[in-house]
């Protein structure tokens, strides 16, 4: 069992460059199952999460060489099954966004049914309501979901309930060769959903209005294969900048374009942290007290989700009191039970975290309960009196590449310590 020590109060200043986004490039190599042929994709970060997705493409039947550390070529020319079983989709579920790019090639998919998970019961019946409405029938067979398109795909106006990442993403690529047009209505803003977007038009697709509420994709007959380099990750830059403003000290953050943390940023200068912006990267520093204020996460280009534990480690260190309210997913705050353990003020109530900030941390032994709470427990430590030492870090390494190295390359007292098990008998 791995765990993360850190050693707090020690300068951290210096210069990261963060990886491609994970939630881009999972999409990404979803997609290269609609061109058959050698897809290469740049700037793919080497995290748990994209190994799971190689593995969902290899059992689709796919080939993958790894041509350098953040460059992989995808041959979807012998991919022959259209099945993803519950072993790998148990791992990882974003490995549903395999789910369109199968139907729009094979008019078919096998797809087992995700789980909850420990930020709430993450549902897939927008997807699934989106997808019936271009002709896919579904069933449910023993925990897998069967989809076929008996009479094609055919363009149609879906409007979701709620502007789902992962609902337009699967629309949009199932879409890529429905006959006519489909429109997808309040469909998701993210950068990563233009990404995908761009890739799609590279490769020949006629998607429209990506990054706006309404999406507009014309069907095509085919895709080519192409090069594409996925965008920086927004939310490991968040993480970085976070750390800067909780450290204090300066520290530039390369490799990502600031707009796509416009409310993040503008959030971060209201609590006193100054923050330069330059070409597709950031300098942040600070030299006041962290100011209190109040936070709700909504989809882009609301406040993310994705940033909302690591702000919460900020603002439990605030002058005041504030209220984060999670809009996103409905159990997204066991983050904070974990940094109560090393001092924070901060009550729950429903969806609402009530914050008091307090003058300091202490080192404590805590969990990490997800990827984002994980990075922001490690971040605590950094300022924590005394030692922290963070379990569970196999949430980390699912969406932060070499996070140790690079706070250790900014100075942080901070190791990847193996302990051994403890046999019960
Ligand atoms: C993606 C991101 C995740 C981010 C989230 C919101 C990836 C791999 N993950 O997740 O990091 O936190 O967007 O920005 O890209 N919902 C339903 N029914 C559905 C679909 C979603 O009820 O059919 C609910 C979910 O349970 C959740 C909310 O809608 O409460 C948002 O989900 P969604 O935007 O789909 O997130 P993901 O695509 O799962």
């Amino acid at each position: 069992m791995d765990v993360i020590r850190i050693e707090g109060g020690h300068r951290v200043e210096g210069v990261v460059r963060v990886e491609g986004a994970k939630n881009s490039a999972l999409k990404l190599m979803a997609a290269t199952i609609m061109a058959p042929g050698v897809n290469t994709l740049t700037n793919v970060p080497n995290i748990s999460d994209v190994h799971v997705m190689g593995k969902v493409l290899k059992r689709l039947g796919a080939q993958i060489d790894v041509l350098d550390e953040h460059t992989l070529r995808i041959d979807t020319s012998t991919v022959d099954s259209w099945e993803t079983p519950y072993e790998l989709v148990a791992q990882m579920r974003a490995s549903t966004a395999v789910l369109g790019p199968l139907i729009s090639r094979f008019g078919r998919a096998t797809v087992a049914m995700p789980g909850g998970c420990n930020i709430g019961a993450r549902k897939i019946d927008m997807h699934i309501l989106g997808l019936q409405a271009l002709g896919v029938e579904f069933d449910l067979d023993h925990g897998d979901i069967n989809a076929t398109a008996p009479h094609g795909l055919i363009g149609d106006t879906v409007t979701l309930d709620f502007a789902s990442v992962g609902a337009t993403e699967n629309l949009m690529m199932a879409s890529v060769h429905a006959k006519g047009v489909t429109v997808i209505d309040n469909a998701a803003r993210e950068p990563e959903i233009v990404d995908l977007a761009n890739l799609l038009n590279e490769m020949g697709a006629k998607v429209h209005g990506a990054g706006s509420p309404v999406i507009e994709i014309e069907g095509v007959d085919e895709l080519h294969p192409v090069t594409h380099e996925v965008v920086g990750d927004r939310i490991e830059a968040g993480t970085f900048i976070a750390t800067a403003g909780i450290v204090g000290t300066p520290i530039e953050v390369c490799g990502f374009e600031p707009s796509h943390l416009g409310l993040v940023l503008r959030k971060y200068e209201q609590m006193g942290i100054t923050i330069e912006r330059g070409e597709r990267m950031v300098r942040v520093y600070r030299d006041k007290p962290l100011a209190s204020v109040d936070i709700q996460t909504l989809p882009f280009p609301g406040f993310p989700t994705d940033m909302q534990a690591q702000t919460m480690c900020l603002l439990a260190l605030g002058s005041e009191s504030c209220v984060i309210t999670e809009n996103v997913f409905e159990n997204r705050f066991m983050f904070a039970s974990e940094l109560q353990r090393m001092g924070a003020d901060i009550r729950i109530e429903g969806h609402h975290a009530i914050v008091h900030g307090v003058k300091g941390f202490s080192g404590a032994a805590v969990k990490s309960p997800d990827l984002r709470g994980g990075a922001a427990l490690v971040m605590a430590g950094l300022v924590a009196d005394g030692t922290t030492v963070v379990s569970d870090i196999y949430h980390i390494d699912r969406g932060y590449e070499r996070f140790v190295e690079k706070l250790q390359g900014l100075g942080a007292h901070v190791e990847r310590v193996t302990v051994p098990d403890t046999p019960v008998i």
